[in-house]
């Protein structure tokens, strides 16, 4: 069977070589176009990593393709629906805005970009989750007479969050979650990014946007699709956070408390993140890890250097699973969850593979 050709937008940032390197020998995606902003069109994509100093800003620790290298960098303006089968989109929220609903007229656009996350009409994907959720896709199709569709990836911080909260109120509920974040750099970008001057040697408390999005997200994630299928019922769990931005490069790490709905032990909930599989059609994926959840009784684990990458970055490491006596039946455990693959381009490849398996990708 042909592949489906697949446009990439916003290849040149930090998300989108992590979607070349995701997409690289896909058993049913082929990437078949790159586009960037007006700035790197008519380039290669090797002559549009080129910064002006002459460094190739190659971020991905695999080396770039000679293939993948030579392809030629159009405009996101420039890209054709009727010349691929789906994009996938990695731009900021403000170009997202404009350029995604124009391709979603005529083919998917799954993207990294938080434009459209709070619309009515929209799923945020989490296949091991909510699959339940796609089909709200249809939904989205009806009431704006498209042929495609946008489906968002959540916000990078709230995907490891919400995939060990999952379990738990599966197992006990949960009925409120305080959340203080540890946030890689590559988070922010390149462009405007993090200044090495501000973040060697500190902590910077504060991430704009950001606690705002991982609040309201994580209930859309967590909620349900309403019996008509017109919408989602957010779930009613109470989150609170503070995120912050650390000197670390990729993985973000986040001090989590959470108040479940009964008691239970520290075992309980060892095991129910253990033992916690996600839905079906999430676990024979050519993208889904093993497990998506490991658990540490080493006291000195997660940490981002050791555990971001394990399982291609498709895993949340969780460690230091213990009571807590201040929130009713409380408990605090520490996470790492890869920031720019599950949480952006291999997050995102994942919800294409899914919604292929559900007969919604086309
Ligand atoms: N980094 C993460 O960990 C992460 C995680 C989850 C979600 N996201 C989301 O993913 C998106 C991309 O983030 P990033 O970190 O990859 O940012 P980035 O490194 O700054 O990359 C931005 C990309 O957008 C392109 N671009 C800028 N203006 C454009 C235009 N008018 N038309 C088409 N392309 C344009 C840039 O191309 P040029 O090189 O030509 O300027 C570049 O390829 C954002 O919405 C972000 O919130 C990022």
């Amino acid at each position: 069977m042909a592949k489906l050709r697949a446009v990439l937008i916003g290849a040149t940032g930090l998300a989108g070589q992590q979607f070349i390197a995701g997409l690289k020998n896909h058993p049913f995606i082929e990437l078949a176009g790159l586009a960037a902003s007006p700035r790197s069109a008519g380039k290669t994509y090797a002559e549009a990593l080129r910064t002006a100093n002459g460094m190739t800003a190659w971020f991905i620790s695999e080396p770039l393709s000679p293939s993948v290298a030579g392809m030629k960098v159009i405009s996101g303006d420039a890209v054709q629906a009727k010349d691929f089968d789906l994009a996938f989109s990695a731009v900021e929220a403000d170009v997202a805005r404009e350029l995604e609903p124009r391709l979603a007229r005529d083919i998917p656009v799954i993207s990294a970009a938080s434009a459209f996350r709070y619309d009515d009409d929209v799923p945020l994907l989490i296949p091991p989750i909510n699959a339940a959720h796609a089909p709200l896709i249809r939904e989205q199709q009806k009431r704006r007479g498209w042929k495609g569709f946008i489906a968002p990836m959540p916000n990078c911080t709230t995907t490891g969050l919400a995939i060990t909260l999952a379990p738990l109120i599966e197992r006990f509920g949960v009925k409120a979650v305080l959340m203080t974040s540890l946030q890689a750099i590559s988070g922010a970008g390149r462009s405007p990014g993090v200044i090495g001057m501000d973040i060697l040697d500190n902590v910077i408390p504060y991430i704009p946007k950001e606690e705002g999005k991982v609040e309201v997200e994580t209930k859309k994630i967590l909620g349900a699709l309403r019996p008509d299928g017109s919408a989602l019922s957010p779930h009613d769990v109470r989150v609170s956070c503070t995120c912050t931005r650390v000197a670390v490069l990729e993985g973000h790490t986040e001090s989590v408390f959470v108040s479940l709905g009964k008691k239970a032990s520290v075992e309980e909930v060892v095991q129910a993140m253990r033992e916690w599989k996600g839905v079906e059609v999430s676990r024979d994926l050519p993208s889904a890890p093993p497990h998506w959840i490991h658990v540490h009784d080493d006291p000195f684990r997660p940490q981002p250097r050791l555990d971001r990458d394990v399982y291609g970055g498709m895993n949340t490491s969780v460690g230091r699973v213990r009571e807590d006596g201040v929130l009713e039946n409380g408990f605090k455990y520490v996470l790492v969850s890869h920031n720019t693959k599950m949480g952006a381009a291999c997050g995102a490849i994942l919800a294409a593979e899914m919604l292929r398996a559900q007969g919604l990708l086309g």
